[in-house]
């Protein structure tokens, strides 16, 4: 029963404390080693990049037990399920997805299923798992994955179910190993957390403050990353605009960008960015090194001050327009995307007209676009909402055809053109076709000869669609 249970607690997960991040460094108990000989791993990953990285520490982490992969659920001794709490539909998701595992527990009951993640921060999750889906032994929150060795040691030994959910964390675990799941493309975190504390989003309680990796660890990665062939990295955190901050040591995002930059590596990404604190060194750091991708992701999330201001965005429409308006004028040829978040409470008429207008004045390369979903324990949850759903629904569908229409303005520019991919791999949908991406980050099909993943190959253009382009290599 959830009782017996040490429960997070979003309450105490909203605190911050002053204190400087702890460094401290990864390692089991030799007991456990080869824990996992002659068994299986399945994981399943939900979310944003932040949890697509968690995984691979958690395969990495498997893989030193012993274990190892399979792509055969069926097949599996421990399944892991990595969860996203963002939106009410992807928890939805989840619950479906542990229900249908209950009929692989019964045919194998030996099997160990563990839920982690963004999910499992919530008391109310956690307490479900606990009352309604017996067939769950490990109950893991995301700050907790560096136990893994240690929840599955003691599931076998004392066949107790296990909870481990800390609401806080103030310490980086370093050195934790990691089973990338892409051989030419890698997540870097820079940094943990977010401070942002949006009114709507659950990210800061799940995911804790906000702290910055050491410049040395970050690098160090980089470098062996290189040395192992990869192409691209993408600089990962909530907000990487604030990269440093809490380190106190004047040394900021342009200054990593910078000395990444120096490392060699090819291409080089980094999200999200946060328009509140993106400054001028930033922009010039980014038009100064040539491996830094042409590509920005800023959000905006709505285009009215007045439900910005109720979002906690902390700037107005007219301060994102500025920001907006100077990194088009001085980086040009750069693809902008952005989120917008659709139906926030009692968003009026006028103001998604606003955000239409937004649209209309940032001509986005692509939007990712969201009708606002309630989270428990975040101050929106209790503003006063009474936009019927129907209208939020016509809204978001009004939204995602001013959004394409401008996606395939932009793309029409590489009509005929030759552009550089970095070839992800063969497409699922047809053989002899490859995907990969451009500096832009547009997604590109194309047909080629010889072609292998990781390759960055030139292609001609021969076909423009609103969310990708069509072409052939040239030699
Ligand atoms: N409802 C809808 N969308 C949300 N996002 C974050 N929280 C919510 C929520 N409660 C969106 C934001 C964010 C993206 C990752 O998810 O647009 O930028
Ligand atoms: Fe959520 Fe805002 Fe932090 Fe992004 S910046 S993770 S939207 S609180």
């Amino acid at each position: 029963m959830a009782k017996d249970y040490l429960l997070p607690d979003l309450n105490d997960a909203r605190k911050r404390d002053k204190e400087l991040s702890q460094k401290v460094h990864f390692s089991f108990d030799s007991e456990y080693e080869g824990m996992g000989k002659g068994l299986y791993y399945y994981i399943i990953t939900h979310g944003c990049q932040a949890n697509q990285r968690d995984s691979e520490t958690m395969a990495g982490i498997l893989d030193a037990l012993g274990y190892a992969a399979t792509e055969d659920e069926k097949k599996a001794d421990v399944i892991l399920i990595n969860t996203c709490a963002v939106r009410q539909g992807a928890e939805e998701k989840v619950f479906g997805e542990i229900g249908a595992l209950k009929r692989l527990k019964t045919s194998n009951p030996d099997l160990i299923i563990g839920i982690g993640g963004c999910m499992c921060q919530e008391e109310e999750t956690v307490r479900t798992l606990l009352d309604k889906y017996h067939q769950v032994d490990i109950i893991f929150g995301t700050h907790n994955i560096s136990s893994l060795p240690k929840m599955l040691h003691d599931v076998y030994t004392t066949r107790q179910r296990k909870v481990e959910v800390f609401s806080k964390m103030g310490d980086i675990v370093e050195d934790m190993p990691v089973t990338r799941f892409m051989s030419h493309k890698a997540w870097v975190n820079i940094m943990y957390g977010c401070d942002k504390f949006c009114t709507y989003c659950i990210v800061p309680y799940t995911r804790g403050k906000e702290r910055s990796r050491y410049k040395e660890d970050i690098l160090l990665e980089v470098n062996q990353l290189i040395d192992q062939g990869y192409k691209e990295i993408c600089l990962l955190g909530q907000n990487v605009n604030a990269y440093g901050k809490d380190l106190s040591n004047d040394y900021g995002f342009a200054d990593l960008l910078n000395d990444v930059s120096a490392t060699g590596i090819e291409r080089i990404r980094f999200m999200t960015s946060h328009p509140w604190d993106f400054n001028d060194r930033m922009i010039e750091a980014i038009r100064n090194n040539r491996n830094i991708m042409p590509y920005i992701h800023l959000p905006i999330q709505s285009g009215s001050s007045k439900i910005l201001k109720k979002m906690n965005r902390r700037y107005s429409k007219d301060d994102y327009f500025a920001l907006f308006d100077k990194l088009k004028q001085e980086l040009p040829g750069y693809a902008f995307t952005t989120d917008i978040i659709v139906g926030f409470p009692d968003e009026t008429d006028e103001d998604f007209k606003d955000t239409l207008d937004a649209v209309d004045h940032c001509q986005y390369d692509n939007a990712y676009t969201f009708i606002y979903s309630k989270r428990k324990g975040t101050p929106a949850a209790e503003f006063p909402d009474a936009t019927p759903m129907e209208v939020k629904e016509a809204r978001l569908q009004e939204l995602n055809k001013k959004v394409a229409y401008y996606a395939n303005m932009n793309n029409q520019k590489f009509a005929d053109q030759i552009v550089e991919v970095l070839v992800d791999g063969i497409s699922k949908r047809n053989s002899n076709t490859y995907s990969g991406y451009t500096p832009e980050n547009k997604l590109v099909n194309f047909t080629g000869t010889d072609i292998r993943t990781g390759q960055i190959v030139k292609v001609k253009i021969t076909e423009v669609l609103s969310f990708s382009l069509n072409g052939i290599a040239v030699k």
